[in-house]
């Protein structure tokens, strides 16, 4: 998926999920796009969700009875070396190992024994150097510039595609941010050749700024606060309208209707964005 996505220069977005109306809202927004697409499942998810076979089970359920044709991936976002573990035996197809917080030779011993436990699986790995910064799911980072010289040897071990901190923040960009450096990325991708490689922290990072980056090699942007503000927004307006207290507006199935729709064109600004709609 993301080698013909680097090849033919696009990303493809991973959304993070939450529960079942954000798997449904990004996967008919995938299809209806014929846009691929990545399901993110931070650790904090995976647990709100009762567990990674949940994940699985639900997200199995959902490709069957939507009948979604388009490329899908499920991809555990910053794993730990355990969590990884845990989502190839629950079935997940891609995982995320972030050993970024590990001194550099820790997390190439790490990043090579998950490589070859997902390849002996049928997964795909993305690895990360140099941490992201912000905080998700209480995952902090301090937003530092990855070595490019660390990123060519964490690619050498036969990852699928790599996250290097590049300035980038999860969450919403503070109004003193730099924006991202295209001078490390530039280098990064020098050293890396085709490897594809992942922007995280997609949400609020301007237009053409996104563009460059896919210029300069990356296939995966990461998005997951900007559909929890679109969400919570919707959500917002709907109550604060009184429609809950309309006839029957306190049904879940009415009442997460308008915030599932803003996830959904939310995710449809991103897939255009990214050049990935028609791309399945
Ligand atoms: P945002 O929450 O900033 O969109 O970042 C998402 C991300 O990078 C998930 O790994």
């Amino acid at each position: 998926m993301l080698k013909k996505a680097k090849a033919g220069h696009y990303a493809v977005g991973q959304f993070n999920i939450n529960n079942l109306e954000w798997t449904k809202a990004i996967l008919q927004t995938a299809q209806d796009l014929n846009s691929p697409v990545i399901l993110g499942v931070s650790e904090g998810a995976g647990k709100y969700m009762t567990g990674y076979k949940t994940v699985v089970g639900m997200v199995n359920g959902m490709l069957e009875e939507m009948n979604i044709t388009v490329p899908v991936a499920l991809h555990l976002d910053h794993g730990s070396y355990e969590g990884c573990l845990k989502c190839v035996e629950a079935g997940f197809s891609s995982i995320m190992f972030d050993g970024s917080h590990y001194p550099i030779d820790e997390n190439v011993e790490k990043t090579k024994e998950l490589v070859k436990i997902a390849h002996d699986n049928n997964m795909s790995i993305e690895a990360e150097v140099g941490s992201i910064g912000g905080e998700e799911d209480g995952v902090i980072g301090k937003g530092e510039c990855a070595d490019p010289e660390e990123c060519k040897m964490v690619a050498d071990l036969g990852i699928d595609f790599l996250a290097a901190g590049i300035g980038n923040i999860h969450g919403k960009y503070p109004d003193n941010w730099e924006g991202l450096s295209f001078e490390t990325l530039d280098s990064i991708q020098q050293k890396t050749g085709d490897m594809p490689l992942v922007l995280h922290g997609g949400t609020g990072i301007p237009e053409d700024m996104i563009k460059k980056a896919i210029d300069l090699g990356v296939a995966k942007i990461n998005v997951n606060t900007e559909c929890q503000l679109s969400f919570a927004a919707a959500t917002r307006e709907y109550i604060e309208a009184g429609k809950d207290q309309e006839g029957k507006g306190f049904d879940p199935r009415k009442l997460l209707k308008p915030g599932t729709e803003a996830i959904m064109a939310t995710v449809k600004e991103k897939m255009e964005l990214f050049g990935s709609v028609g791309k399945a």
